[in-house]
């Protein structure tokens, strides 16, 4: 079967901009800091949970967080968490292959990063009823991820652009508003890595508006009008702690 003309396109568009991305991968790797998430988790604040090991079942009271702040970590952490379903999404739209595949393979680490340390930090703080938030993951992972742009390279790539920043200053308004320290360190350096994310898009997108610069009209307003961060599947649930 032979291509569409957008398929075409959008491969031509692939391929035009491997050396961008090669030069925005090198970039990033050059200014991203490593870092350990259990370094930023307060684990001497933490103590058993009841169930096998017979500890202590939560409740709201043993949390020190505002309601506010305990929402908004949770929205960021089920954010994280539904990371299978956009490294399909932008797999399918970039490739697997050559600096492409490094890439997206690269992104998805660090951003599981960010998962992980927030739901440490949110366990062991006891910000939150851990039951219910595996239920909000399971019931969010469920219903998966499709974005509402299709697999159009450009609409693809300005979504993740404003995604990106959007993270940013979500986790770093989130941290300061937790009024714990601990937390709005954690958050700080999640969001300097979701910095780094959106530079590399934002010149991505830049390069390829360059190459095509007829399309931008056509696509990028939409993605700029509809790009917010994923709600959890079930607002109830992630309401509950
Ligand atoms: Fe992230
Ligand atoms: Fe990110």
């Amino acid at each position: 079967m032979s291509e569409s003309p957008e398929k075409k396109f959008q491969h031509g568009l692939v391929h035009e901009l491997e050396q961008v991305v090669e030069k925005e991968l090198d970039r990033h790797l050059s200014m991203a800091k490593e870092w350990f998430p259990h370094q930023y988790v307060p684990w001497s604040e933490g103590r058993d949970y009841d169930g096998p090991l017979g500890g202590e079942e939560w409740s709201l009271e043993q949390s020190k967080l505002s309601q506010e702040a305990r929402e908004s970590l949770i929205v960021n952490l089920l954010t994280e968490d539904n990371l299978p379903g956009y490294h399909n999404a932008i797999a399918t739209v970039y490739g697997q292959e050559g600096a492409w595949g490094t890439w997206v393979n690269r992104w998805t680490a660090e951003e599981n990063r960010h998962g992980i340390v927030l739901r440490d930090y949110l366990t062991v703080t006891r910000a939150v009823d851990p039951i219910a938030l595996e239920r909000a993951r399971m019931n969010h992972m469920e219903h998966g991820y499709a974005a509402t742009h299709g697999d159009s390279f450009l609409h693809g790539t300005a979504y993740v652009s404003f995604q990106e920043l959007a993270t940013r200053v979500s986790h770093r308004n989130t941290g300061k508003a937790s009024g714990d320290p601990i937390c709005e360190q954690m958050m700080a350096r999640i969001a300097a890595d979701e910095n780094l994310h959106m530079i590399f898009y934002r010149n991505l997108l830049g390069a390829a508006l360059e190459i095509a610069p007829n399309e931008r009209c056509a696509r990028t307003p939409t993605s700029s009008r509809r790009s917010r961060c994923p709600a959890p599947a079930s607002t109830a649930s992630s309401r509950s702690p």
